[in-house]
């Protein structure tokens, strides 16, 4: 991974290469003395975490080992190793340190990062110690000085590996600064952030009346003068990475105040800063904060005047504590002498919180825009992210203006059916919020054809209702003749969250032996028809198996979860073998032999033009049978063409299937599906994965 500093910090330059000279030198002197004895790395997965939804998810690609450089920093009683690269990761990032010691007999081991924890080690093939340190989605709290303390007969060692998380500034908070009466601004994040001073009513870059700071020495904080009598300080702070925004608590005597004043929240041992302003046509009058109808104590506040051209004046008074008790909460009143009083309330917590509102979580849609929207209440502000499949998405959130309520939405579903999860977290709390979205699809017909027998199968959401029609004229696009009589609808079926199965058969009772017939599926969201001339002479001629075996010796490959009960089978095998998926398909990602990855059709959405009706197999004798289920021959009607009949295999499982077998069946479905048909190979000509209870119950 590589750096990216921010252009403010192009001056330090000479400051860094200083750094990397040193270390070099460091390191060739430890060479020498033999002394390379512990190797630091680290390996990070990235999850390309801004990606649109798939269908199919790749599986993460491990990433190779970096080497740190770790050198010997200092010798003494305990040798101390440092490294030359820190660990630079992303938020949410799964990483995992990597200390190999060619040191002997190690007595004792442990990491320490705010507390001690024991470490585990191993042995690599060279048969050095191995201790690892393994992070799951990385969190903020999690970033810092990771210290290995290992203790061995020959001697004592300390590794310091800095894991520095990057990620934008973290909000920025006042307080006052020490030994004189202004303030300043503080965000800690890293790549080291600059602030931005903004006085006007809302922090757009845009805003004429700002002073932007480079940081300098001090991380992240600036100090402001005569800008205190300011009616909106805004404070920002800025790097690569984003921009967070703060306005200084200010109750504003001149400003009529609407509704009940907003809350200032802190927790305990946070700095309290808040500001008291009125402006008056002439100086002669006073302001005063107090708290709950008390004066602030001494040492607590400081106070200004200002006059403006028109000599009318202002007058602001800081009321600030640098590390805010439990006691602090309550009412702070801004009272004057020309102006109404005002007050505002202060709570100041024991423990952070995350309070999401109670809103719908289920929606269903069609074509049209639509965004997920969740709206919370959060103190210390949120990190967030919000979830579909595995994947993460950017969360941006926007707060009410004045109010602590705060908005996230998401809109970049692309119209995926799914379960997406909003989840947000910061120091105290943890909070996530479930919604399920359903999207309207137009039904997609399929239409199978055998002898006396035509069967239509839709997929859409929601479930489709069924029209068939006759059509006047033999090749006519006119079907306006509806159908009732020998209409067979079978219950609808849940293939997805997002997805049903409905089917219907029309048993042909016509006379006549060539006509035209339509069948059309209906749901909210539309409708589609698939029309046919049929020939029953033609399909009635059901041609000899024989005739075709050399192009048949395809085998078809079809999941039953209908079956006949196999007592004798069952009572033997039963529960002796399991039937799970053993098949994995390797796709080449790089040129050697060794650079590639598993894919696992579990993840892969079944095609419905694979699905045949069940009605249209006759079956014949049993090939073979397993634990799972059997293999049986089988005749297939129009499975090629409309009145053809087929010589196939059918795999099939047992009559109780459980998941993990269905699973199995299913993967490798989907996997020849995803191979294609070849005349060397096995192919699969179709399908029957509807289960058959809702069929049982209506035949
Ligand atoms: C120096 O390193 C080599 C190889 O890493 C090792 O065989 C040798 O024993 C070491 N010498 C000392 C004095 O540690
Ligand atoms: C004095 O000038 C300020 C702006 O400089 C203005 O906001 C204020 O209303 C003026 N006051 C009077 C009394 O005119
Ligand atoms: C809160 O309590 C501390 C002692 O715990 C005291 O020093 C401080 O003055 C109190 N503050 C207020 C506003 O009561
Ligand atoms: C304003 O505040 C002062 C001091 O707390 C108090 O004496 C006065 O009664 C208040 N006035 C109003 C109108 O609330
Ligand atoms: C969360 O918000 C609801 C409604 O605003 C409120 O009733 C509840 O007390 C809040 N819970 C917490 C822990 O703040
Ligand atoms: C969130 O809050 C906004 C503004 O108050 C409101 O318009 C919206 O309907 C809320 N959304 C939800 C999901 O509660
Ligand atoms: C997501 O990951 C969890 C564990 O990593 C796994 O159990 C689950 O099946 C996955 N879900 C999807 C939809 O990939
Ligand atoms: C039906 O009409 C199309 C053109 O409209 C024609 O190409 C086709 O041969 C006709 N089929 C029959 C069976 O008449
Ligand atoms: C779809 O079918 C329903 C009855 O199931 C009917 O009321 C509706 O009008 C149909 N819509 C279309 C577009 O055919
Ligand atoms: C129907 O099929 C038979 C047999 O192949 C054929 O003789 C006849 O011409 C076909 N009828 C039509 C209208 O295509």
């Amino acid at each position: 991974m590589t750096a990216s500093w921010p252009h403010s910090c192009s001056a330090r330059t000479p400051f860094h290469l200083a750094v990397f000279v040193m270390t070099a030198v460091a390191f060739t002197s430890t060479m020498t003395q033999n002394t390379s004895e512990i190797m630091c790395g680290f390996i990070s997965q990235k999850d390309e975490g801004s990606e649109a939804p798939q269908t199919s998810v790749a599986p993460k690609v491990p990433n190779i080992l970096e080497d740190l450089g770790c050198y010997l920093n200092s010798q003494g009683t305990e040798n101390i190793y440092q490294t030359i690269k820190n660990v630079e990761v992303n938020v949410f990032e799964d990483i995992e340190l990597r200390i190999t010691m060619s040191i002997p007999n190690i007595i004792s081991c442990f990491w320490f990062f705010k507390k001690s924890k024991a470490c585990e080690l191993s042995f690599d093939s060279e048969n050095r110690y191995i201790t690892s340190l393994a992070f799951s989605q990385i969190k903020e709290g999690q970033a810092g000085k990771y210290t290995l303390l290992v203790t061995s007969k020959s001697g004592n060692y300390r590794v310091v590996v800095p894991v520095l998380i990057q990620k934008k500034p973290a909000k920025p908070y006042f307080r006052k600064r020490d030994k004189s009466d202004s303030i300043e601004c503080i965000s800690e994040s890293y790549p080291q952030p600059s602030v931005e001073w903004i006085f006007c009513k809302t922090p757009e870059k845009s805003c004429p009346y700002k002073r932007h700071e480079e940081t300098g020495e001090i991380d992240g904080k600036q100090m402001v003068q005569h800008e205190l009598f300011q009616t909106y300080i805004w404070c920002c702070a800025v790097n690569v990475l984003g921009r967070e925004c703060t306005s200084l608590f200010t109750i504003d005597l001149n400003e009529r105040q609407a509704a009940p004043f907003p809350e200032l929240l802190l927790k305990v041992s946070e700095p309290l800063l808040i500001r008291c302003r009125a402006v008056h046509q002439n100086y002669k009058f006073r302001i005063q904060l107090s708290f709950e109808n008390r004066e602030v104590e001494q040492g607590c506040h400081f106070e200004g005047l200002e006059y403006q051209e028109n000599f009318s004046a202002i007058r602001i008074q800081y009321v600030f504590v640098s590390a805010a008790e439990k006691n602090y909460s309550g009412h702070y009143t801004c009272s004057s002498t020309a102006h109404p009083n005002q007050t505002a309330l202060i709570t100041v917590l024991e423990k952070g919180f995350i309070n999401i509102t109670d809103s719908k979580e289920d929606f269903e849609i069609g074509e049209e825009e639509f965004c997920f929207e969740v709206n919370f209440t959060a103190y210390p502000p949120v990190r967030c992210m919000w979830l579909y499949s595995n994947r993460t998405f950017p969360c941006i959130q926007s707060y009410s203006v004045g109010g602590h309520s705060i908005s996230s939405k998401f809109c970049n579903h692309q119209h995926q059916s799914g379960i997406y999860v909003f989840y947000a977290e910061n120091d105290d709390a943890v909070a996530t919020k479930k919604f399920t979205l359903y999207v309207r699809r137009k039904p997609e017909i399929r239409m199978q054809l055998l002898f006396k027998q035509i069967s239509c199968v839709a997929e859409g959401y929601p479930a489709s209702s069924w029209v068939w029609r006759n059509c006047l004229e033999l090749n006519s696009s006119n079907c306006a003749e509806e159908i009732t009589e020998g209409i067979q609808n079978f219950l609808p079926e849940r293939r997805s969250l997002g997805s049903w199965i409905s089917s219907s058969t029309l048993h042909v009772k016509e006379t006549a032996t060539t006509f035209s017939v339509e069948c059309c599926a209906n749901n909210s969201a539309g409708s589609a028809c698939e029309k046919r001339f049929i020939n029953l002479s033609v399909a009635g001629a059901v041609s000899s198996p024989l005739d075709n075996a050399a192009f048949y010796v395809s085998v078809g490959f079809f999941l039953l979860l209908i079956t006949f009960v196999l007592v004798f089978f069952f009572l033997k095998y039963k529960k002796q073998f399991k039937y799970e998926s053993q098949w994995q398909m390797i796709q080449m990602i790089g040129p050697s032999d060794n650079e590639y990855i598993y894919i696992d059709f579990r993840e892969f959405e079944y095609d419905i033009k694979w699905e045949f009706p069940r009605e249209n197999l006759e079956f014949g004798q049993v090939l073979g049978s397993g634990a799972f289920g059997k293999v049986v021959t089988a005749t297939a009607y129009g499975i090629n063409n409309a009145g053809d009949s087929v010589q196939v295999a059918v795999k099939m499982l047992k009559e109780k299937p459980d998941t993990a077998e269905e699973d199995a069946l299913m993967s490798e479905l989907k996997m020849m599906t995803h191979i294609g048909s070849h005349e060397n190979i096995v192919n699969l000509l179709g399908a029957c994965t509807l289960s058959a209870q809702n069929k049982m119950k209506m035949n």
